[in-house]
């Protein structure tokens, strides 16, 4: 049972069981109407009180259960509503924690409701890609008024529940026990007749059809390539201008389009993405973690003043430790800045404005940090100066602190080596600007240990970033993808690409930049530097040499006033160069390459294709535990579409088949070398399955 009954004097209480947000499964349905049966069938019963147990009232359908036969069994959500709006007794829902999607639209069907203050009350649907589909459309407006329904339907934000107090919404707040106000409430009510039902509730907006369609421009205009926000919109109209069960119907037909829809499973697959991300399969969800309550950052540069206002925004003391009192002064002045900034934009009070600048302090001192829980080293990236700073850690730092690098190059476990205490060490791989990417890669060495990992997955979410796994390998799990893509990106140069067509085509695709306008941000010469290293290392892996021949140039991007593309002082916005398209002419002539005109889907094919046979590789040899942690990188932290649910997501929906079969063609091509499909993929294919 995924509800309980129980009967309290003349009151019958229904409460929905079924951790952990007493999601509407079919099992909980089923129990809800079975108890209503109960309490209707008991003549002592004379109301009914329907909560919720555990953190929340209910957090709505299960979404687990959609695209499943149990997703629509019955008995449905609209069969249970119709259950409680029919009841001969008067149905109150008591509401606390958490009221959302179906669990409100249950709510709306009751015919009283009662609520704690701080609940958070919230239509979301439309953030998995859907809209409400059991009446919130055509009921909120009912009670909340046609605009302020209408937001919280196309914005799916919570509101809490006492900014809800004095509407039709509620019929109470409750200070003070919920269950004991809500049955008070129950006894008060139990004769009243005719029962109130939200449905029949007129709405009454002058001139409605002049703000629907200004709605529909705005809401149009803001929602990209998504379509349920502007549906929303449509079922909402229907609620102002049909009869009620024909809004219904309108809306249950819009709500099955979009459930189907790929901007839909794409962004239910993020939801899910996200959360899967902190869980390890070796690492007991109740392992215990380690307390941080002071942090030290190493090196107070680009990175570690970025990586610092993490933990101060999080309210956690950060002490940064530089060598040189002027490099100290340089990096607490930048951050002070980029506060003074937000400060300046109105997004910080000036009491939060002191709060976190007071968090943050400097020192030259090793000992002045030796009691902090953790510590990220942000140096430079030379494996001597990670030794030498480990080794020093290693000496000072207390036992059981953290010892965490940010590199992003460099071996963790080799890192790990320097010290006695290798179980302590860990990666932490956080994306530039530090304080602002969502991304947070946890590096896990050979000898990382579990509390670890557990303290650092739950940090990274104190700090609100998608803390995601990646085992030890060269660039870990992004930029190991990520460089595949630049190397297609630098041969469709050589074949006949421009810059801006490769760039317009991937961004056509809904990528937030293409390669070359990331590179003219990021900066040239890290690749350049990168590559010079592989050049010895790693002989065999080819490169097209137009990025370096650019690099020659100096031309390395924003920075330098000009990359890929020209700019002109003090605008980023990038200008096809004239230079650097005839220097990519030159260089196709000198290697006897005749230049094709190359169409935007092969463009997107390489590219995207490259960052899914490397996710398989990757996915193969477990640096990555599942395909959806992929995703999540390539989603939080390479600006990849969230409409297309990230790499591995993209070729599922593409089909693995067909990806080999692209593939198998570009192999015929130039650096064909590149393109031999990871054999997890192809035994995926053969098995007709997805990586997800
Ligand atoms: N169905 C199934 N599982 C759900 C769920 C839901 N509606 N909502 C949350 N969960 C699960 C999560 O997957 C997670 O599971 P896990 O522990 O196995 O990873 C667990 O509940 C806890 O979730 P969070 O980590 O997000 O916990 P928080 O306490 O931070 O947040 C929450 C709770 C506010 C309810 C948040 O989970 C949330 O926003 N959930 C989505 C709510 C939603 O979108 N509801 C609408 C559903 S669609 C619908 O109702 C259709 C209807 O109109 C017909
Ligand atoms: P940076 O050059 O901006 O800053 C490094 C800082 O460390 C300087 O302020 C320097 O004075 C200080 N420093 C050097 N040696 C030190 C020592 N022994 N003790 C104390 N302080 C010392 O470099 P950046 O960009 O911040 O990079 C730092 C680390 O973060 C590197 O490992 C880098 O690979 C990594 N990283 C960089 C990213 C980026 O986009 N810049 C992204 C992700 C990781």
């Amino acid at each position: 049972m995924s509800a309980e009954y129980q009967v309290s004097g003349n009151i019958a209480v229904i409460t929905m069981n079924n951790p952990p947000v007493n999601g509407l499964g079919h099992s909980t349905r089923s129990a809800i109407v079975e108890s209503m049966q109960l309490a209707l069938n008991d003549d002592a019963v004379k109301a009914i009180v329907i909560t919720g147990a555990g953190k929340a009232f209910s957090g709505g359908a299960d979404i687990k259960e959609f695209n499943s036969p149990k997703a629509f069994a019955e008995p449905s959500l609209h069969t249970v509503i119709n259950v409680l709006e029919n009841a001969s007794k008067p149905v109150i829902a008591a509401i606390h924690s958490v009221c959302m999607g179906g669990g409100l639209e249950l709510a709306l069907g009751c015919h009283y409701r009662v609520a704690t203050a701080g609940a958070q009350i919230a239509l979301p649907e439309v953030k998995l890609g859907i809209l409400p589909g059991a009446g919130g459309t055509q009921r909120l407006p009912r009670v909340l008024g046609l605009e302020m329904a209408l937001n919280m339907i196309v914005s799916g934000t919570p509101v809490a529940s006492e900014k809800l107090a004095g509407t039709a919404l509620f019929n109470e707040l409750i200070d003070g026990d919920l269950m004991q106000g809500a049955i008070a409430f129950a006894n008060k009510i139990a004769d009243a007749r005719p029962l109130p039902r939200v449905r029949d509730i007129k709405i009454d907006y002058p001139n409605h059809e002049a703000f629907l369609q200004f709605s529909r421009n705005t809401v149009r205009a803001m929602s990209g390539p998504f379509p349920a926000p502007l549906k929303c919109v449509e079922a909402v109209a229907a609620a102002v201008t049909k009869k009620f069960d024909d809004g219904l119907k309108i809306e249950r037909d819009l709500f099955l389009e979009l459930v189907q829809s790929t901007e839909s499973k794409a962004l239910r697959h993020a939801f899910f993405g996200e959360r899967a991300a902190s869980k390890l399969p070796d690492v007991p969800e109740d392992t215990p973690t380690r307390p941080i309550k002071a942090v030290a950052v190493i090196g107070g540069g680009t990175m570690g003043g970025g990586i610092a206002m993490n933990f101060a925004n999080a309210g956690i003391p950060v002490q940064i430790l530089e060598m040189k009192q002027e490099a100290l002064d340089k990096g607490l002045a930048i951050i002070r800045k980029n506060y003074e900034n937000t400060f300046k934009k109105g997004k910080l009070t000036q009491e939060k404005f002191d709060q976190r600048v007071g968090l943050i302090t400097g020192t030259l001192s090793y000992e002045a940090i030796a009691d902090a829980d953790i510590v990220i080293e942000a140096v430079f990236e030379e494996m001597g100066v990670k030794e030498q700073v480990f080794k020093k850690l290693d000496e000072v730092m207390k036992p059981g602190a953290i010892l965490a690098s940010n590199t992003s190059t460099l071996d963790v476990d080799v890192i790990a080596g320097f010290t006695k205490r290798p179980e302590d060490v860990v990666g932490t791989h956080f994306f530039s600007p530090a304080n602002v990417m969502k991304l947070l890669e946890i590096v896990r060495g050979k000898k990382t240990a579990k509390d670890v990992l557990a303290t650092v997955l739950a940090l990274s979410k104190k700090i609100k970033k998608t803390g995601v796994v990646s085992g030890v390998c060269d660039g870990f799990i992004g930029n190991r993808m990520i460089e595949q893509y630049s190397r297609q990106a630098g041969f469709l140069l050589e074949e006949g690409c421009t810059p801006e067509q490769v760039d317009k085509a991937v961004e056509k695709l809904g990528f937030a930049m293409g390669p070359f306008r990331m590179g003219d941000l990021a900066g040239n010469d890290i690749g350049w530097y990168i590559r010079k290293r592989r050049y010895i290392d790693k002989p065999h892996v080819t490169y097209s040499k137009t990025a370096d021949l650019l690099c020659e140039l100096g031309r390395f991007g924003q920075k330098t006033g000009a990359g890929w593309y020209d700019y002109k002082p003090g605008d980023r916005k990038p200008y096809p160069s004239q230079l650097v398209n005839d220097m990519i002419i030159q260089h196709s002539a000198d290697l006897g390459i005749d230049r094709r005109k190359i169409s935007d889907q092969e463009i997107t094919e390489r590219l995207i294709y490259a960052l899914v046979n490397e996710g398989a590789h990757i996915l193969e040899e477990g640096i990555a535990t599942r395909a959806s942690d992929i995703d999540m990188v390539y989603l939080t932290g390479y600006g990849f579409p969230l409409h297309r649910g990230g790499p591995m997501f993209y070729a599922d929906t593409v089909g693995l088949t067909n990806v080999i079969l692209a593939m198998n063609k570009y192999a015929k091509g130039r650096h064909g070398d590149a393109w031999k499909p990871a054999p997890f993929m192809v035994k995926l294919a053969a098995e007709g399955k997805g990586f997800n």
